[in-house]
């Protein structure tokens, strides 16, 4: 590159990354010519609500350089944002490269970039350099604001452009989005994790915990409206610590107050909640609000004070089950679903069957279940008394048998109401329907067409089956 050229390039960002976004376009643009039409890319999107919202300014960046969107990874561009939550989920990733090469040996100027997660673990990036030099470009989670800036380093550099920060504690705001969704909308409130529960990877992929300015937010959320978006999930690892680390601290119910104020804004979601942050304002503000919905997801973990303990989570059994009968109280219709890890390391008959208790009397509207996954470099891992496969798998089954015995009694007891719906999308199997959620998070399909996309409609709920209903339309809310 030319010198005069260095000395254009703006240090403040965004501004930055908006320079090379009109360096990429003219890259890309070149690229166009040479195929005779614009080049294709595809995002796939492992992992949580997080990395789905990361990939929508991936996506952003992409179509704002020019890039068009494709429906399969037969494109010019392949991205991988990856997860490494559970080793299944990394797995899969190393599964799907194994395609990719031999997809790139037959078109060579294709692009593949891996991102995400699974990334900020120097094994992963070790074995990419030495096994996987098809690879073009890889980042991590603290950088992905510069993308723009990396696909210029591709068309610019020679062989594979690696890029991984340890950690951050920047925020890069304004860049831009583009959404799976019309009338919907993640929202990330804050990034990183500081909990360190002992089994889990995220604080180490995603770095130290900071949180969003409430203007920041606020203005996100004005400018999603005005652009017809009705329902926000507010996203963070732990919601119920935003704020703390601010200059001027403000708490989560502060800000879900102000976001309550939000002409337009129909709908207001959140994930995830860690019991033991979960305030009393909280409880309050949600059960005024009319614009939150009536679902909480608290995850559990464990019903087994013991294990909790080893799980360092901060709270037993006794006072999650307080906190629930708390919130219940506060807000009656309200839905609560959680997570639950089987066979952490250590665990007995006895702990299991608490879990099953915490079960039975929460009497969850749904739950994720998870066998525990060791994940190299935390606490857990470094424990010896890891649980047969046979003895994990038992309980595995008995858990979910409970947990979706009461998914379906928590949906029966609603059939023949009529609820308000958030018309999501056509029915996948059926095009007469369409598929809209609760408040509380449970799935309607009903009669009717793709103009009530992104409208809100009462619905009767006519025939529960399991987990998800059928309905008919009484009318527009
Ligand atoms: N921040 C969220 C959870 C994010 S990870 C929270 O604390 O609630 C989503 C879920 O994955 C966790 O709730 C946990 O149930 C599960 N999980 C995390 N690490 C795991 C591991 N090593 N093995 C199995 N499940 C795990
Ligand atoms: Fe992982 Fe615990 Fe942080 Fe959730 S709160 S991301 S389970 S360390
Ligand atoms: Fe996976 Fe990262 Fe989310 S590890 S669960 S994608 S924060």
């Amino acid at each position: 590159m030319e010198k005069n050229m260095y000395d254009q390039v703006p240090t403040m960002e965004p501004q930055r990354q908006f320079y090379y976004m009109e360096k990429a376009k003219s890259y890309v643009d070149d690229l166009a010519q040479q195929l005779g039409r614009r080049p294709t890319f595809c995002v796939t999107t492992f992992g949580c609500q997080m990395n789905a919202r990361d990939s929508e300014k991936l996506t952003g960046i992409l179509e704002t350089i020019g890039y068009e969107a494709a429906d399969s990874e037969d494109a010019d561009f392949v991205i991988y944002n990856t997860c490494t939550v559970r080793e299944n989920a990394n797995n899969k990733v190393w599964g799907r490269l194994g395609y990719l090469s031999t997809y790139k040996k037959h078109h060579p100027h294709m692009k593949i970039a891996l991102c995400g997660c699974m990334m900020q673990e120097p094994e992963v990036i070790e074995k990419l350099q030495k096994s996987y030099r098809f690879v073009d470009l890889i980042f991590g989670t603290h950088n992905i604001y510069k993308f723009a800036e990396l696909i210029v380093a591709t068309f610019e550099q020679k062989g594979m452009v690696v890029d991984i920060w340890k950690d951050t504690d920047k925020i890069v705001e304004d860049l831009p989005v583009e959404r799976k969704y019309s009338f919907k909308s993640g929202v990330n409130i804050m990034f990183g994790c500081n909990n360190f529960c002992s089994y889990c990877i995220v604080p180490y992929v995603r770095g130290r915990e900071r949180s969003r300015k409430p203007q920041d937010i606020i203005r996100e959320i004005e400018h999603l409206v005005a652009d017809g978006v009705v329902e926000v999930m507010l996203l963070g690892q732990n919601v119920n610590s935003y704020g703390k680390n601010l200059e001027t601290p403000v708490t989560f119910a502060e800000l879900l107050q102000e976001i309550e104020k939000i002409e337009g804004l129909e709908r207001i979601r959140f994930m995830t909640s860690h019991p033991k942050d979960l305030s009393d304002e909280l409880i309050e503000v949600m059960s005024k609000s009319k614009k939150i919905c009536k679902h909480l997801h608290l995850p559990l973990q464990s019903g087994s004070s013991r294990i909790l303990k080893e799980m360092n989570r901060h709270y037993d059994k006794e006072q999650y089950l307080t906190l629930v009968e708390k919130i219940r109280k506060a807000v009656p219709d309200i839905a609560l679903t959680t997570d639950i890890i089987v066979g952490f390391p250590g665990e007995t008959e006895e702990d299991f069957l608490e879990t099953m208790d915490v079960v039975q009397k929460v009497r969850y509207d749904s739950a994720f279940t998870f066998i525990y996954s060791k994940r190299t470099g935390t606490p857990a891992a470094a424990k010896e008394e890891q649980v047969p496969e046979d003895v994990v798998k038992d309980r595995f089954d008995r858990l979910l048998k409970e947990v979706q015995s009461c998914a379906s009694e928590r949906a029966q007891a609603l059939t023949g109401k009529t609820e308000s719906v958030l018309v999501e999308e056509v029915n996948e199997q059926d095009s007469s329907l369409v598929t809209g959620r609760l408040s509380n998070n449970f799935v309607v399909h009903f009669p009717g067409t793709e103009e009530l996309i992104g409208k809100i409609v009462n619905v009767k709920l006519k025939e529960c089956k399991g987990f998800y209903f059928y309905g008919e339309m009484t009318g527009e809310v």
